[in-house]
């Protein structure tokens, strides 16, 4: 049998007040209506439509949630599940079989529409539907079944008697139909005291036609809930959550406090990951074996390699090594690339960086647009100036490299390999690979006490991997005896 999805994802959603159209409110970091859309796909239905509002088969969010392979398209007036049902008349036309689901049930399971499509397919019914009995029943339409058990219809809560609402055997909104009738059935059904066309009033349409009526009943009761209200989005997300944590216990994370861990639906954890209390993997986050995250961590959209420790702190976009260590406090935003061994302590800001490996960026430093080798020491409190009010510059330090406490890299500027930058300098210079700056503005410091060139910092020499004595020179500007000179340069030896 040929099927063909169709999704209805046009309501106005007013309950929810809000400006986000109902169908992309996210559950678990997901739009709603991707869950359902995926769900007819790992259950082998790939042709899709989708059934929006004006407006919305443009947007790029209703696309992504939709998925690639999906058709859009509109219902311009809502006027009822019946209504929108129509408007995917023409794009599901080829089918033999129409599989409806609604787009604000995002706990539905591939099981589930599997089981639809196999007794639908089974008892070759005009219409299958899923239900649920002892599920929460608030908002939902009512199952009425003769004393045989026979489907009779399905009754709106706002239309039903006490006698009906008492009813526990609810309808979910995902339906198989005989694509031969369900259109001139639709086109044939009156409005209700509301005046929507109901999709459901179908089902009493093919009964009165002695039709054959089919149903299954959902094996998780909570599968079925829809979201038509903000507690009703926090109920999902719980469930949803929930089975986030199951899933990722079973595959052997352990989670310390399954409770007040969140893991995105998209994440990706390895086993023998240890999530502590209070942490958040988010968005398209991978994390890989053998690494402990948390307590109090927020990792969003960021790959972590194996064995490495992230405590306390936040990261964004970034790519992180093995057996890194990260935190406490400290922020990995956009672009943060750390390499292996890499050692980022507490109240460290990387941006856009690649760190090499075994470097250690230890206590309260801005490292923003650079580029560190391996091994590479930034001292307490450094911090790479890269922007200049206007622009953006990078900074470049060498292998072996060693940045002082208190550093200020000016950028754009490099340090070459194994220099060395004073406690509280101020590089506003290339250093040439091996040499010693200090002061503010740096100049090189010599080996010799006293021995100077020129005090202007502009006279460094640059690009010089094994810099000559008399290259050398000192920060003492004014000093007018030896013995100055010699205070001077001792006090910039402390400093380093
Ligand atoms: C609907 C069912 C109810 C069922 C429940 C399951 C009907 C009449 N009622 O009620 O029996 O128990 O879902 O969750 O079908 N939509 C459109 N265009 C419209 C109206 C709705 O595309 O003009 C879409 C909505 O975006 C939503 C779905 O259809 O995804 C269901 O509509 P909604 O208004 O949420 O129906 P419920 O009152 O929840
Ligand atoms: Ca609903």
């Amino acid at each position: 049998m040929k099927w063909s999805a169709v999704i209805l994802a046009a309501g106005n959603g007013v309950r929810m007040k809000s400006a986000t159209p109902k169908p992309l409110h996210r559950v678990s970091g997901i739009p709603m209506l991707k869950y359902v859309s995926d769900a007819a796909r790992a259950a082998g239905v790939a042709d899709i439509t989708v059934v929006v509002a004006t407006g919305h088969a443009e947007s790029a969010e209703f696309r992504s949630a939709a998925g690639d392979d999906a058709r859009l398209v509109v219902q311009t007036e809502q006027k009822g599940t019946a209504d929108a049902l129509l408007a995917a008349r023409e794009a599901a036309a080829a089918a033999d079989a129409i599989l409806i689901l609604y787009g604000d049930t995002p706990l539905i399971t591939p099981e589930t529409v599997r089981s639809l499509i196999s007794e639908h397919e089974k008892t070759d019914a005009t219409v299958t539907l899923a239900t649920a009995s002892h599920a929460p029943v608030d908002g939902l339409g009512r199952i009425v079944r003769d004393q045989s058990g026979e489907i009779l219809a399905i009754v709106e809560q706002e239309d039903a008697d006490d006698e009906t609402l008492a009813i526990s055997e609810v309808n979910a909104g995902w339906y198989g139909f005989d694509a031969n009738w369900i259109w001139d059935a639709l086109a044939a059904l009156r409005s209700s005291a509301n005046g929507e066309y109901y999709l459901t009033d179908a089902i009493e349409a093919a009964v009165r036609a002695n039709l054959t009526v089919a149903s299954v009943s959902v094996r998780e009761p909570s599968e079925i809930l829809g979201v038509n209200t903000r507690s009703q989005l926090a109920m999902a997300e719980a469930t949803m959550r929930q089975r986030q944590r199951d899933y990722w216990m079973d595959q052997g994370v352990t989670l310390i406090d399954p409770a007040a861990t969140y893991i995105d639906a998209s994440a990706i954890l390895a086993p023998d990951v240890t999530i502590h209390p209070n942490s958040h993997i988010l968005g398209t986050s991978t994390i890989a074996a053998g690494c402990e995250i948390g307590p109090d961590s927020i990792v969003i959209d960021t790959t972590i390699g194996e064995d490495s420790r992230f405590v306390s702190s936040h990261a964004e976009g970034a790519t992180i090594g093995k057996r890194v260590s990260v935190g406490p406090f400290s922020r990995l935003r956009p672009g943060a690339i750390l390499d292996n061994d890499v050692y980022i302590g507490n109240y460290a800001e990387i941006k856009n960086s690649s760190i090499g490996p075994g470097t250690h960026v230890g206590h309260f430093s801005y490292v923003g647009d650079a580029e560190l080798g391996k091994r590479v020491n930034i001292g307490a409190g450094a911090v790479t100036a890269n922007y200049d009010g206007k622009q953006k510059h990078r900074t470049v330090i060498g292998d072996d490299a060693f940045v002082g406490s208190g550093s200020m890299l000016v950028a754009p500027v490099q340090i070459g390999r194994g220099a060395v930058t004073g406690a509280g300098s101020v590089v506003t210079h290339d250093v040439p690979a091996g040499d010693t700056v200090a002061g503010v503005p740096a100049r090189p410091v010599g080996d010799t006490p006293g021995t100077r060139r020129d005090d202007s910092p502009d006279h460094h020499p640059h690009n010089t991997d094994h810099p000559q004595p008399d290259q050398h020179e000192t920060a003492a500007r004014t000093e007018s005896d030896a013995a100055t000179g010699d205070r001077e340069n001792e006090k910039l030896r402390r400093t380093l």
